[in-house]
């Protein structure tokens, strides 16, 4: 199955060749998401492909059953997941990891410094990557209402969970690194089983099946080139300590999400984050992503 062109994402790297992927992604990623429109925490190319997408919408052939049911639970579970359809608890799933995922960068945008008080490469890198989150979530969005959830709202978490957000990215960078490393990792396991979840699910809905794993596609993208970016911040022992921290981060963050354990193999996805080599990252997004230097073979 690997074709073996790619190394572990915990493989070392020195700290020339960490400065030179720096200059690497920074070139990269000025391409990839084109022009950022920072007062609308949005890039160009992002927002053309979004308005694609909503330009030529799909609809599911059969309508969730009980629309009311993600509305009951999508915030909180409250009912028995088990007496809910398959469809809906992935769909209420999805949405707790976006709505995770927005609290951090809404917590993050005002406390890092904005381009025009970007100095260094990585600060720079830093806010092109919360604009491609802030992507993120709209496309997360734009895959509930292709589901027919056009009433969903973004809450913020409880105000002890919110202010834990917000005070991540003032962490300085040594205790910072290795968990927003981790987090990234997370979002790539969580995406690829996710996308092999749609096949499942939706199997008798090819033209929503299609769509939610394009739209599913504009971010794992994304995020398997954060997963390097963020891995460059780090050096050998922060890698070691990164690897040790994959299996209680993760653990910690799907245990909070009830959905997760009923649909995926959160067991599997730890290893599949702990053995992270690039090696299944299809050619399709390899050719679009962003990979360091030093993981390849
Ligand atoms: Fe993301
Ligand atoms: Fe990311």
């Amino acid at each position: 199955m690997t074709s073996g062109k790619y190394l572990s994402v915990f493989t070392l790297a020195t700290k020339q060749q960490r400065k030179e992927n720096f200059e690497d992604y920074w070139r990269f990623t000025q391409q990839h998401g084109g022009e950022l429109y920072e007062a609308e925490q949005d890039l160009a190319k992002k927002r053309a492909k979004l308005k694609y997408f909503k330009d030529n919408p799909v609809k599911l052939h059969k309508p969730l059953v009980d629309p009311d049911a993600f509305y009951r639970n999508y915030i909180e579970m409250k009912d028995d997941p088990k007496s809910l359809d398959r469809l809906t608890i992935m769909l209420t799933g999805m949405y707790k990891f976006a709505r995770h995922e927005w609290v951090g960068i809404k917590g993050a945008w005002d406390v890092v410094p904005d381009m025009a008080n970007s100095h260094s490469l990585e600060d720079k890198i830093s806010r092109i990557h919360l604009a491609e989150e802030f992507c993120h979530w709209r496309l997360f969005d734009e895959m509930l209402r292709t589901c027919g959830l056009d009433k969903v709202e973004w809450m913020p978490l409880s105000p002890w969970k919110e202010w834990v957000y917000e005070q991540f990215p003032k962490v300085p960078g040594f205790l910072m690194d290795t968990p927003a490393f981790v987090t990234e990792l997370m979002g790539v396991t969580y995406y690829f089983h996710l996308h092999r979840l749609f096949d499942d699910i939706l199997a008798d809905e090819p033209e929503v099946r299609q769509r939610m794993k394009e739209l599913l596609d504009e971010i794992t993208i994304d995020e398997v080139a954060h997963v390097g970016q963020r891995r460059n911040f780090i050096g050998p022992i922060g890698m070691k300590i990164s690897k040790w921290m994959v299996k209680p981060l993760y653990t910690l963050f799907f245990n909070d999400i009830p959905e997760v354990g009923q649909l995926f193999d959160v067991k599997q996805m730890i290893n599949d984050g702990e053995a992270f080599d690039f090696n299944e990252v299809p050619d399709y997004m390899i050719e679009r992503t962003w990979i360091p230097s030093y993981c390849k073979a």
